[in-house]
């Protein structure tokens, strides 16, 4: 164990992400929190790592917007006593799968909510992903100063489309031209209007006490009201936030649980920022310290290539600025510059052969095949799209029945990229070819039988098989109807779309 110094280090962090659809606020309450951790001074600092709607055509224009968010990965400051670590993710739908990894990063997640719009579809994807992790999550219902729905019915439309039970922890006064502040219900003023009176008694009839193992759990999220814009109910949502979200959790290697507390440091890799510039093919890899404390100039395992490394410039994130640190504990992001050492999943230790579950891959939703466009550079191909891969910019899936490389993506945005960056950091040059397919599905049989029925599915299937980067069977489903069929003749096999189940 840590010696107790330490150990409060760790207990004070909150590392989490806020997640919403765009134009939910995300950005604004970012900021709000920032100036209340005296990280900003004034509103406006924070640049909307979101990419513009006008901009949504240019992807070079969405890289350097995306280069922005390198200094807003990781936002770092104190609050109360506290250490908070706010992760960025993007906000443009084609990168939702970065999202899905910084949420492997997190202990908790705030999710934003326009009060006038709803429980929106990308709101509804991270959701699945935070339910799938049991991470702990509080809602915030921003826009309370615009006509918007009823209260009552924005936690109906969540515990229903979010299917996570909630309890209000504040309550607005008001609502669009009429709202002026919000109040926590543990603390109700004494002077109530009729609505407000009959709003209260809904609320004690309807909604449980917050019970903060639930919560824990994920399975009960506290509600607050209000506006970021205007900077009301940010400070009692983060009051209670700092009081109530977790310090760090353990984290399930394959070999074991890890303790944040353990002395010896652990930590994963979970994003792969490349610097744009072909001059200088550098990367910073992020890593989230799952156990112990981390030294700069120290040296760690990497697991995956069984080598000792040590970091003379690792930086910590604090507000906007990017800083060289000397340590870092559990809880903590770090970034370490990087020249293709590490891949997305990577374990950092201090010596014990430890990894750390593969973060999982979710269906792309779009495929193409990737051909080699120029004869002569063969082997650059290969390599920039295998390092492309390990970066996580998209998934690689390889026919079983002719060899051909199939790239799928959840966006146009990023086929752009791939090409683009083949092109200018690895003189290589790609063609795509359409491919008209509904799903990855990674498949599992649990018996026998189950066995005998895969390989009978698999030899009916060849075409339709491909194997992923760890040479997985991955079923590549054209429809959604060959799938549905798929499932009705093949009773004892299941299929996946993501692949860890
Ligand atoms: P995002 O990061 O989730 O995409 O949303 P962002 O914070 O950028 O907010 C989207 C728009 O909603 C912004 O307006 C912002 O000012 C507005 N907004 C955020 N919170 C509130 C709120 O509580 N009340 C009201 N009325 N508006 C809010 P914009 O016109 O797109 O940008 P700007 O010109 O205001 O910067």
């Amino acid at each position: 164990m840590l010696p107790s110094a330490d150990q409060n280090e760790i207990l004070r962090r909150r590392t989490f992400a806020i997640i919403s659809h765009p134009d939910a606020g995300k950005t604004t309450l970012t900021e709000k929190l920032l100036l209340y951790g005296g990280a900003i001074h004034v509103a406006g600092a924070v640049k909307s790592n979101k990419i513009r709607k006008t901009a949504t055509s240019d992807w070079m224009e969405i890289e350097k917007q995306r280069g922005i968010s390198v200094a807003t990965s990781v936002m770092g400051f104190d609050y109360s006593g506290y250490h908070i670590n706010i992760l960025d993710t993007p906000g443009h739908q084609d990168f939702a799968e970065d999202t899905f990894r910084t949420l492997t990063a997190v202990d908790s997640a705030i999710v934003v909510i326009d009060s006038a719009k709803g429980v929106e579809t990308q709101t509804r994807r991270l959701m699945e992903v935070c339910r799938m992790r049991k991470t702990p999550v509080m809602v915030f219902m921003n826009k309370m100063d615009r006509e918007g729905k009823d209260p009552f019915d924005l936690m109906d439309e969540v515990e229903k489309e979010l299917q996570i039970h909630v309890t209000p922890v504040t309550w607005a006064n008001g609502q669009g031209l009429k709202f002026e502040s919000v109040f926590a219900l543990s603390n109700r003023p004494a002077e109530l209007t009729p609505k407000m009176e009959e709003d209260l008694e809904m609320i004690d009839g309807v909604y449980p006490q917050f019970d903060k193992e639930a919560y824990l759990r994920g399975e009960l999220a506290p509600v607050f009201f209000g506006s970021a814009y205007k900077t009301v109910g940010v400070q009692e949502l983060l009051d209670f936030f700092v009081e109530n979200a977790p310090s760090p959790r353990p984290v399930m290697a394959e070999e074991r649980e890890v303790e944040p507390m353990e002395d010896k440091f652990t930590a994963f890799c979970f994003k792969i920022h490349a610097n744009m510039d072909p001059n200088h093919r550098s990367c910073i890899a992020f890593f989230k310290i799952c156990s112990g404390k981390f030294l700069r100039n120290t040296y760690y395992k990497h697991v995956r290539k069984a080598q000792q490394m040590r970091f003379a410039a690792p930086t910590c994130f604090m507000a906007q600025k990017k800083e060289t640190v000397d340590e870092a504990y559990a809880g903590d992001i770090v970034g370490l510059p990087d020249t293709g050492n590490f891949k997305i999943g990577d374990t950092l230790t201090s010596g014990e052969e430890l990894h750390f579950r593969g973060l999982p891959s979710f269906s792309p939703e779009m495929f193409k095949y990737i051909e080699n466009a120029d004869p002569m550079k063969q082997k650059q191909l290969e390599k920039g799209i295998s390092q492309l891969m390990d970066e996580g910019v998209a998934q690689l899936f390889v026919s079983q029945l002719n060899g051909r490389k199939i790239i799928g993506t959840v966006g146009q945005l990023q086929f752009e990229v791939i090409q683009y960056r083949l092109e200018h950091e690895y003189q290589a040059k790609c063609r795509w070819e359409p491919l008209q397919m509904y799903k990855a599905c990674w498949i599992e049989v649990n018996d026998k039988e189950g066995e005998a029925e895969l390989e009978m599915f698999k030899k009916r299937k060849t075409q339709y098989m491909a194997y992923d980067k760890e040479r997985r069977d991955v079923f590549m489903a054209d429809s959604a109807y060959v799938l549905s069929m798929a499932q009705q003749d093949y009773k004892h096999i299941k299929f996946h779309f993501t692949s860890e189940f």
